[in-house]
């Protein structure tokens, strides 16, 4: 039996430097700092600026993580941007990244699945990983979200932000690496979080712009319902085809979408707090970045040694949900 495996050999990270609180927010809609904490655990969130786009946090993301791999642009095969937030729809960020890294020997697309999107990416690198045919895969999880909030809009301007997290996906040997992945659709409910115009169904128009229609929209009470039963049994999953269970995780690491989401989620796997990484009050919801920014806070933190497990999950958009287990 062949033991190759994916290992995340580096990580990276790069959001914003503005800070907007709650308080901030309370000046621009009907808002409470009571509120939003309460309901999501958010307290601030970085957001970037005029000028910035989504590839500016990609190459400072992706140099962290390649300098930490030890690997150089050249060694670089595959570049998987997953992102709702690129910076123009043709060419893909991934394109734009690849030149201004020097990867020049690597393949690169965008991939979207709402927020899980990362994990995705994660389970398509360790395709190519295994297979051999590629041995150093640079996976990328980023959103410029502010600047597709309607910012008179509480129900999801308070939740989404900026940043861009990413890893180096790199040849390796059990039992370290990517033990299982799982991943999800129901486009049934599909309409849960859209963003509807801009594309082929309701192209840009003075109208669509009029209206409202480029802007993200959520159904806020739907979507949480779905989350904590989708993501619970993506990890259960994705533990028990890694021959364990949630008592051997050393780092549940979920996306950041929601506090009381990852609460539950925890509650129900048997999860307790410490176990659990938390940092959604410092950068709300990322979306695609939310769980490599989180490793790599943990992992430059140097709370994850050798051999530890680590659970990651999502859900998002679609909608879709994913999860992956890791032994470091
Ligand atoms: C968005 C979310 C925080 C809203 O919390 P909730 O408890 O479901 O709140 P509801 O949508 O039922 O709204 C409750 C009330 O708060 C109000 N409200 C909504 N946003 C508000 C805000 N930012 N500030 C103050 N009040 C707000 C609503 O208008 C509603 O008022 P009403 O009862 O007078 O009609 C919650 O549903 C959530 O986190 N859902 C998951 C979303 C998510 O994770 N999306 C990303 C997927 S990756």
């Amino acid at each position: 039996m062949s033991t190759s495996s994916a290992i995340i050999s580096g990580t990276g990270m790069s959001v914003p430097d503005r800070v907007v609180t709650n308080k901030d927010l309370e000046k621009i809609v009907d808002t409470s700092d009571e509120w939003i904490t309460t309901r999501t655990g958010i307290r601030e969130r970085r957001i970037a600026g005029e000028g910035e786009k989504v590839s500016t946090f990609c190459i400072k993301a992706a140099r962290d993580a390649m300098d930490a791999a030890g690997v150089t642009p050249l060694e670089i095969q595959m570049i998987i941007v997953a992102t709702v937030t690129p910076d123009q729809p043709i060419p893909a960020t991934a394109c734009i990244i690849q030149k201004a890294l020097g990867c020049t020997n690597a393949a690169a697309f965008d991939m979207q699945a709402g927020c899980s999107g990362f994990i995705y990416a994660q389970s398509v690198a360790k395709q190519f990983v295994v297979s051999g045919r590629c041995k150093h895969v640079l996976v990328i999880g980023a959103e410029l979200l502010s600047k597709f909030l309607n910012w008179e809009d509480r129900a999801t301007c308070v939740i989404f932000a900026d940043g861009a997290g990413a890893v180096v996906m790199s040849e390796g040997e059990l039992p370290r690496g990517v033990l299982s992945s799982a991943m999800y659709t129901d486009g049934g409910m599909a309409d849960f979080i859209t963003l509807p115009a801009g594309g082929s169904a309701m192209p840009p128009s003075a109208e669509t712009v009029e209206k409202g229609l480029h802007f993200i929209q959520m159904k806020g009470n739907e979507t949480f319902k779905m989350a904590v039963r989708s993501i619970a049994g993506v990890c259960l999953e994705v533990l028990e085809n890694a021959g364990l269970t949630p008592d051997d995780v050393t780092w549940f690491i979920p996306h950041q979408a929601n506090q009381r989401i990852i609460g539950a989620v925890g509650n129900r796997l048997g999860i307790t707090d410490e176990r659990c990484y938390v940092n959604i009050d410092r950068f709300g919801n990322t979306s695609a970045a939310s769980i490599p920014i989180a490793l790599d806070e943990i992992v430059r933190a140097g709370k994850v040694k050798e051999g530890d497990i680590l659970l990651m999950a999502a859900f998002g958009a679609g909608l879709t949900w994913a999860g992956s287990v890791v032994r470091w």
